[in-house]
């Protein structure tokens, strides 16, 4: 274990995302982790105080600290603004987005075991955001696919199983529809596959991935895919273990890394003090892991299970009606 104190840049964000930050906190705190927090704004709150939804001084902290943790931005639909993580993404070029997502012993779900990593990549395809109209009511979208990008997450994919013991990568794809773009992606795939014989690699189209995970979610172990079929397949694989509240993830990039849970803003619920801020706290188990601050992360981590599996402290999000306050007191009391 790392004993240095590190400073990491914390990115509320916008509806419950103030809420789940400080129940991560408290419990961070509450776990002596050796670190500093620097607060940033990021999201729709950004934008009325800076003009923009990511502010360059919070882009320079998380270059500056090489480590951030973000709450979920809202991002409008339709209008011009780019999503804040969309935009923290390209500028970090945080090139992976990492989801595990795993079963929690105590969340009754259809499904007892399930144990999945979604491999995400972040930065190109159809959030290129390059859209036109061509002529009125004509809009022209693109999808942009490169080898160089396509070959570092298959990569990063091979790589993270090799290092996790895990035995299969499949390719998610569409190459059967859009042949050139999503060819380029599995091209790519094969030649990164055979560098590492060690680890079963397959192909699945994304329909009948959606199919069969739903159905039999133990067939598959990491997926790897494009940005678009990443964002649904990860939701996908949300509601397999009980929902969003409950999946944490990863943005990964050479230098930089931003934990964030898969969630969003949850408008319909922020402000209540009724979210579950388990996926940001499992996203800030990643980062303490990533810090190599293992000891606290298996603290923090055994005693959220442990309120799991207790199972009388539930937000409703499980059929429970404890609030956000009560969830984080039961993980710090479990610290005890
Ligand atoms: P959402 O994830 O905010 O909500 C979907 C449903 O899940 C809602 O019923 C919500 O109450 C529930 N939920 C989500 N997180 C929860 C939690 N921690 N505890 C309990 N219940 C939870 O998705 P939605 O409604 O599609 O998006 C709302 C806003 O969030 C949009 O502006 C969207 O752009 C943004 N968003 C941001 C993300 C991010 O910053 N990483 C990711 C996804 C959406």
């Amino acid at each position: 274990m790392s004993d240095a104190r590190r400073t990491v840049t914390l990115m509320s964000g916008d509806g419950i995302g103030p809420e789940v930050m400080e129940a991560t906190r408290a419990i961070l705190e509450a776990a002596r982790c050796p670190l500093d927090y620097e607060y940033q704004e990021a999201g729709a709150g950004a934008s009325s105080r800076f003009g923009t939804n990511l502010p360059d001084v919070t882009v320079e902290s998380c270059l500056r600290n090489g480590v951030g943790l973000k709450g979920p931005t809202a991002t409008g639909i339709g209008g011009g603004q780019q999503s804040a993580n969309v935009a923290l993404r390209k500028r970090l070029d945080l090139y992976a987005s990492l989801r595990p997502v795993k079963s929690i012993p105590g969340v009754k779900t259809r499904y007892e075991d399930v144990d999945l990593v979604v491999v995400r990549e972040n930065t190109e395809d159809l959030y290129a955001g390059l859209e036109h109209i061509v002529v009125p009511g004509v809009v022209e979208s693109l999808k942009i696919i490169t080898e160089k990008a396509s070959t570092r997450i298959c990569r990063f994919a091979f790589e993270y199983a090799r290092a996790r013991g895990r035995k299969k990568v499949s390719a998610v794809h569409k190459a059967n529809i859009m042949k050139l773009s999503d060819g380029l992606f599995l091209d790519c795939f094969r030649a990164v596959s055979r560098e590492f014989p060690d680890i079963q690699g397959e192909e699945v189209i994304v329909d009948a991935l959606c199919m069969q995970l739903v159905r039999w979610p133990e067939k598959f172990d990491v997926m790897v895919m494009e940005n678009l079929y990443g964002d649904i397949v990860s939701d996908l694989c949300a509601g397999l273990v009980g929902g969003l509240g409950l999946v944490p993830g990863a943005n990964l990039g050479e230098k930089t890394a931003v934990f964030e849970a898969v969630h969003g803003t949850a408008p319909d619920i922020a402000g209540s003090g009724l979210a579950n801020p388990t996926a940001l706290l499992m996203s800030a188990v990643m980062m303490l892991d990533y810090l190599k601050l293992t000891e606290h992360s298996r603290r923090i981590e055994q005693a959220l299970l442990a309120v799991y599996a207790e199972g009388k402290v539930k937000t409703k999000d499980l059929g429970g009606s404890a609030k956000t306050t009560d969830f984080t007191r039961a993980v710090i009391d479990a610290m005890k």
